[in-house]
């Protein structure tokens, strides 16, 4: 007999689309070797980060025996490393002049979970009676699809499409309508706002100007700017534009080891004030009592002597920006110019965001026929949630697609090239 769940338990166990497609993924790679993957998140296989996490691993084996056995053997604090904490804090008050302190971080199991654990401790029902449930502001769709069914409470998210500007025959950039973001404060108790910079789908990175007026806007309002910075400063640094990191204590910022080839440890890092990082240190104790202290122990050494800026900045950054370039040049040569297409400026991370304007069927469908073909890409049409109903039937959100370029270029350009025969088909 099928027993009836909690509200949270319907909510997010629920089969949702985005489950179905990232199954779909995950199976067409182990079943379909031939599949050319240009939709998933996963970092690229640098030679040289690889041999540096192996050569990390062997030092650990060969020199510190005691280190790996405290690793294995002991819970770390719900709240992190007690010397990783310590690291990371004096690496980015060294970086940028944030006074910060180890209270002031906060280790997750991936930044995955320190943005549910944030979403679902600012936003939903209010714990007074009588107050309104607040939302989570995404002052920009389209934005991060691991967002999407995260709120445990119904309808979380209120979101704003963008101010989209033209740029020759084939870029476009996205810009936040403040208008829309001011509408929507004014309209909704909003608990918190979000931005991934560099935005996952897009590769767009609000401006340094754009950040300084959503900070000033949250700081108004007394509620904090979450800034999901996955793939930014100073690590990993997938940044292609110049741009100033931003914190004070009134941002919680959200990093990652993932995409320094990490994501096995499942390692997120959360900047915040001392309140919020108790906060999300019980919500760890509580959930699973502490995290993986792999990575931490990996990454320590370099923290410290402030090598994984180094590392960053001169492997990781321009094996990205390389691949990025190489991407859109494949692009230029197998879209040409007998379709409109358009492509998102890219400004960091490792996807190109497509615009086919007036596509002849949903991205969803494209898609589906690109599958057939052994492409396989995400459907833009996911990225556009919280949006109000009457945007439901907005074209731009079933006209684009995240392409990952991540991969070897012989399966990016034979990809790209499968996208624009499709394309001249429909
Ligand atoms: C924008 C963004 N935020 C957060 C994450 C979560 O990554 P992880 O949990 O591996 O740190 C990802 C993963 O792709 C991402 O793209």
């Amino acid at each position: 007999m099928d027993r009836s769940l909690s509200a949270f338990g319907e909510k997010l166990c629920a089969h949702s689309g985005i489950l179905e497609l990232m199954d779909d993924l995950g199976n067409a790679m182990t079943t379909h070797p031939q599949m050319r993957m240009m939709g998933g998140g996963n970092p690229a296989a640098i030679p040289e980060v690889q041999e540096l996490w192996r050569s990390r691993l062997r030092d650990l084996l060969d020199n510190a025996p005691d280190t790996i056995d405290r690793m294995l053997l002991n819970y770390d604090p719900p709240q992190g490393n007690p010397e990783f904490l310590e690291a990371v804090a004096s690496c980015l008050s060294k970086a940028y002049g944030w006074k910060l302190s180890a209270r002031n971080v906060a280790i997750t199991s991936g930044g995955q979970t320190a943005l549910f654990f944030l979403f679902n401790i600012l936003g939903g029902p209010a714990a007074q009676a009588g107050q309104s449930q607040g939302k989570i502001l995404l002052p920009l769709v389209p934005e991060y699809i691991g967002y999407a069914n995260q709120g445990i409470a119904h309808e979380m998210f209120v979101a704003c499409p963008p101010v989209i500007e033209e740029i020759g025959d084939h870029d476009f950039k996205y810009h936040v309508d403040f208008d829309a973001v001011e509408a929507a404060l004014k309209a909704h108790t909003v608990a918190a706002i979000c931005v991934s910079r560099p935005t996952n789908p897009t590769g767009n990175v609000l401006t340094d100007g754009e950040i300084s007026r959503l900070s000033v806007l949250a700081a108004d309002h007394g509620i904090p700017l979450i800034i999901d910075n996955a793939y930014g400063a100073p690590f990993p640094n997938v940044l292609f534009v110049e741009t100033t990191p931003h914190w004070d204590d009134n941002t919680i910022l959200t990093m990652s080891l993932s995409k320094l080839g990490l994501p096995g440890t499942r390692t997120g890092i959360v900047v915040a004030s001392e309140q919020t990082i108790r906060q999300l240190a019980s919500l760890t104790a509580v959930t699973g009592l502490a995290n993986n202290n792999i990575g931490q122990r990996l990454v320590l050494p370099l923290v410290r002597s402030g090598e994984i800026l180094s590392l960053s900045t001169s492997v990781i950054q321009p094996f990205y920006r390389e691949k990025s370039d190489t991407a859109r040049q494949l692009l230029e040569e197998a879209l040409g110019n007998d379709i409109p297409w358009k492509v998102h400026v890219r400004e960091g991370a490792f996807f190109l965001w497509l615009w086919i304007p007036g596509l002849k069927c949903s991205s969803r469908e494209l898609y589906e026929r690109l599958k057939k073909r052994d492409v396989l890409v995400v459907p833009g049409e996911y990225f556009f949630f919280g949006l109000d109903k009457g945007r439901d039937t907005w074209p731009h959100r079933h006209e684009c697609l995240r392409i990952t370029f991540s991969q070897p270029e012989n399966v990016v350009r034979e990809g790209l090239q499968i996208i624009g025969d499709e394309l001249r088909r429909l």
